[in-house]
């Protein structure tokens, strides 16, 4: 896949070893990854696709919670997919790895009963953010659900300086619908029912909130 044209994990390729402890601490990543799966009411017949899972640690989690599940780790960058695959090897959880862009998924229409896309829209510019989302409902199932966690609107004004880092690290472009707490419109725009907003987590890099969305 062409460098050019997506944001790493963080950024820069050289720093993506070192993702998981960063995010680990930055993001409060298991309280928050915890909570947005404990809304998708999950049980082993489900089909899930993990959007953009870098280092698959929500699907290793998944998988461990659920061993007969059928997931699928989706992600464009294939250095972040040699980690996943390992971390998977290791956990002894066996997840479909694949990779390409999230606006042009390489899965029949209806395929997933569950999306997850966790800490990744901000990498997308506003065009990309349309074109995914419209993939991700062609590729749900009629009652579908689309469970998204990533950073947004600040929920205070200490929140909103601390977000500042955020646009600093993956760049004003992609973060700015975000930030201004369009995430919950976006997906309305793209035909997602039942849009809301399920909680939100304070960190020391701006405020990472939950929705959760259905397919008619
Ligand atoms: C901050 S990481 C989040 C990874 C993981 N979901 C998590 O919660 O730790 C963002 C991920 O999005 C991937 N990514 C960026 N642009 C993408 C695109 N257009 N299509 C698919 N994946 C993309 C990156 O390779 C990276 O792994």
């Amino acid at each position: 896949m062409a460098k050019a044209d997506y944001i790493p994990a963080l950024r820069f390729e050289f720093l993506t070893r070192f993702y998981d402890p960063l995010v680990r601490y930055s993001t409060r990543e298991f309280a928050f990854k915890n909570a947005l799966l404990k809304q998708a009411n999950l049980n082993e017949n489900l089909k899930i696709l993990d959007l953009a899972c870098g280092t698959g640690t929500l699907s290793i989690t998944v998988k461990k919670k659920f061993p007969k599940i059928e997931i699928t780790g989706y992600d464009v960058d294939d250095e972040i997919l040699k980690i996943a695959r390992r971390k998977a090897r290791i956990a002894h959880a066996e997840i479909d790895f694949e990779q390409g862009f999230s606006d042009d998924l390489p899965f029949k229409n209806e395929t997933f009963d569950r999306v997850f896309s966790t800490l990744f829209f901000h990498h997308l510019t506003l065009e990309r953010k349309h074109r995914t989302l419209k993939e991700i409902l062609r590729i749900l199932k009629p009652h579908g659900e689309f469970h998204l966690a990533d950073f947004a609107l600040p929920r205070n004004k200490s929140q909103f300086v601390l977000s500042k880092w955020i646009r600093l690290i993956d760049g004003f472009e992609t973060t700015h619908d975000n930030l201004r707490g369009r995430l919950l419109a976006l997906m309305q725009e793209n035909g997602f029912e039942k849009v809301e907003r399920t909680g939100y987590f304070k960190t020391i890099i701006g405020t990472i909130r939950l929705f959760k969305a259905l397919k008619k």
